[in-house]
């Protein structure tokens, strides 16, 4: 497990993240990067963002505009939970025993995640990554690249996994999950990672999934627990396949087991 870790901090570093980034060295880099001047502006601008937006992830992007080193340095601020996550997911897979052909990932950024999903299956599978921020440069060539929003997002080609780190705000949780049901084959499954802080946005999630027929894995799903600077967070991570007779099933977080 530490093993696998230390693959995914080894290979976000070549992607040119910076998953140990303390805050200190964050200012340090930032101010190195962008000059004292425009780092204490911007560091500033989104202060007011995170006090006072909604949507702070698309204000901050639209902040940082066309510098993807930018956007790769304040992604780093957070990036080691997603590092966790992805960690977990492949004890998900562990378990699941599945061969997928098409691995799709929703709100992906650079895709790094795919990537490493795809070494793990051995380069075997057929990549496809939906991202609405057309600034992030895919870090491979093998990437079918859709700079569309979930909303927008439509095929023929159906992928046997999806998966989504992060990927979309709790308002955005329904164009979400009607994307995974446009793109989702018979038999494929869905596992979500995504930041869910408590059990009625934990209930209204699985209602959501199972009205669009994903059938909730409540043994394979779990949850995981950080620390971050205010005390502990956890994340809850989901997995489904694709189902005939769905129920929705109650669920609270004391339910979920951790990883
Ligand atoms: C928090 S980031 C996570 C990135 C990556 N999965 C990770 O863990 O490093 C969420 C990503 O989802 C994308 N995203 C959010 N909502 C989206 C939507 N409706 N359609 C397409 N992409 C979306 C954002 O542009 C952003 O790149």
């Amino acid at each position: 497990m530490e093993d696998s870790k230390q693959w995914i901090n080894e290979s976000l570093k070549k992607f040119g993240f910076y998953p140990e980034l303390t805050s200190p060295n964050y200012i340090k880099l930032m101010k190195a990067k962008k000059g004292l001047a425009k780092a204490n502006s911007f560091l500033d601008q989104v202060d007011m963002i995170l006090a006072n937006s909604r949507d702070q992830e698309t204000e901050i992007a639209k902040l940082i505009g066309e510098d993807e080193e930018l956007l790769k340095l304040v992604y780093s601020t957070g990036i080691r939970y997603s590092v966790h996550v992805l960690n977990s997911i492949l004890d998900v897979l562990d378990d699941l025993e599945v061969d997928p052909a098409h691995i799709l990932e929703l709100g992906a950024a650079n895709g790094w995640a795919l990537s490493l999903l795809d070494e793990y299956f051995d380069n075997s599978c057929k990549l496809t990554l939906v991202e609405k921020n057309r600034v992030w440069k895919a870090v491979s060539p093998k990437f079918n690249v859709v700079n569309l929003s979930y909303e927008e997002y439509d095929t023929d080609t159906k992928a046997d996994l999806i998966f989504t780190i992060f990927g979309a705000p709790y308002f955005g949780f329904e164009e979400l999950v009607a994307c995974v049901d446009r793109a989702l084959s018979a038999h494929g499954y869905f596992i979500a990672a995504l930041r869910i802080p408590d059990d009625l946005m934990l209930s209204n999630f699985l209602k959501l999934c199972a009205t669009a027929g994903l059938e909730f894995d409540s043994k394979r799903s779990g949850q995981l627990t950080v620390k971050a600077p205010h005390g502990l967070e956890r994340f809850p991570i989901l997995v489904f396949k694709r189902g005939t007779s769905v129920e929705e099933e109650p669920v609270v977080f004391d339910l979920l087991r951790e990883f």
